[in-house]
């Protein structure tokens, strides 16, 4: 940190989740809850003069605005919030509006959830998402299949 501060970096993201096919996505664990990065943010903070950004484990506007209040960073970042209302950011400048339902998932898949959450913003881009109810091994199935079709096509392209 102490090297970035003396470069023209902009803004430093302190993010992480673990979201790659194949690995447990750390953030949906039972053992975190809220902001988990949030002491390590304010440790960013105190050895640099640039922006800090907190993302990882944020449901909720109240975890948001306390995270901010508190001065352990300048700006919140949001992932699987986000996918779940992209409308949020919205809402919660203009009310005291609640974190989006997170889904429960029956077991754990490897690389389910980040299918699921890969699968959702895909059905975002084409404006499915209110049909979009997948289980973790269906996302898993689609997301694999999109993966395989797009494979097929870029070889085709470059062979
Ligand atoms: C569908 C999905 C894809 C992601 N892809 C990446 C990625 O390519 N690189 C990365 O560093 N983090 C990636 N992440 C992790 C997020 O940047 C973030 O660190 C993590 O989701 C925790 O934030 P959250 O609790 O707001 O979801 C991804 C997260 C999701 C849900």
């Amino acid at each position: 940190m102490r090297l970035i501060d003396r470069t023209s970096v902009d803004l430093v993201d302190v993010s992480g989740g673990t979201y790659f096919p194949g690995a447990p996505s750390s953030s949906d664990s039972a053992s975190t809850s809220g902001p988990y990065f949030i002491e390590f943010a304010r440790c960013a903070k105190n050895i640099t003069s640039i922006p800090v950004m907190l993302t990882g484990g944020i449901k909720k506007r109240i975890e948001a605005i306390a995270a901010l209040e508190s001065g352990a960073a300048d700006a919140i970042g949001l992932a699987r919030t986000m996918a779940l209302n992209p409308s949020l950011a919205n809402s919660w400048m203009s009310f005291d509006g609640c974190g989006p339902d997170f889904p429960k998932f029956d077991g754990t898949v490897p690389g389910g959830v980040t299918a699921w959450y890969s699968m959702r913003l895909t059905a975002l881009g084409e404006d499915t998402e209110d049909q979009f109810d997948q289980s973790l091994e269906e996302a898993l199935e689609s997301y694999d299949a999109r993966d395989a079709e797009r494979c097929s096509r870029w070889l085709k392209r470059i062979s």
